[in-house]
């Protein structure tokens, strides 16, 4: 059996239950990172799945006429958007991008929750159908502080999408509509996540090898 959950089914509208990672726990052959990934986490195949299935769900909450903002957290969440924002266009919904950029302040005072913009909104989203698309969530600061400053900014509706979901955000009061796994407390690499500015294209989500954090 895998060690990636699949939390309890959430019914209502505008939610949806994370996926199946499936077993996923051989490393492909190929690549220069194949030798410092330890296990896989999530395989290319479903994530492929499961982005279809978020989109599809998704897509099921607008009307034809809506036009879909999309806010990408960089850089994390850019594979994911791109692989998000061509389901959506597969499913009939026409969609825009913008990005962010945001660094939370040190991991040892986050109770403060303070979050830096490295790169803010290009244009006004008063009024839009924004859709926040994030890499994983894990303590959830950043994310409760992302949906209050967008709240601030008149959207007309905001929906979450996280591909990944850690076991702690589940403790804090933050709505994530859309959550593609809900994976353990280990840190993770690939699909636009990196460690030290690398692995982010990995085509999967993979834990390192520990002899990768003690090199020099
Ligand atoms: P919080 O705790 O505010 O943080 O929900 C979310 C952000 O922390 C980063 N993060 C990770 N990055 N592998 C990564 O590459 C991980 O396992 C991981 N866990 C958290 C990420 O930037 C995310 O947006
Ligand atoms: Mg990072």
């Amino acid at each position: 059996m895998s060690d990636v959950q699949a939390a309890p089914a959430e019914t209502s509208r505008g939610h949806a239950a994370p996926g199946d990672a499936g077993r996923g726990d051989a490393v492909p052959p190929g690549g220069w990172y194949e030798g410092d990934i330890e296990r896989v986490v999530v395989d290319e195949r479903r994530l492929a799945e499961r982005v279809d299935e978020l989109a599809a769900a998704l897509a099921a909450e607008y009307d034809d006429n809506d036009s879909v903002l999309l806010v990408g957290v960089l850089k994390g969440a850019f594979v994911f958007m791109a692989d998000f924002a061509r389901a959506l266009g597969r499913h009939g919904r026409h969609v825009e991008i913008e990005f962010m950029a945001i660094s939370s302040y040190g991991q040892g005072v986050t109770s403060s929750g303070v979050v830096r913009i490295l790169k803010d909104l290009d244009r006004d989203i008063a009024g839009r159908h924004v859709v926040v698309v994030e890499d994983i969530v894990d303590s959830g600061l950043t994310l409760s502080w992302l949906l209050r400053y967008l709240a601030s900014r008149s959207a007309a509706s905001v929906r979450v999408v996280a591909l990944l979901r850690k076991p702690e955000a589940a403790t804090v009061d933050v709505d994530v509509h859309y959550v593609g796994f809900d994976i353990p407390n280990e840190f993770v690499v690939g699909y636009g996540l990196d460690y030290a500015e690398r692995y982010r294209e990995v085509p999967y989500i993979g834990v390192l090898k520990p002899a990768v954090y003690t090199r020099s």
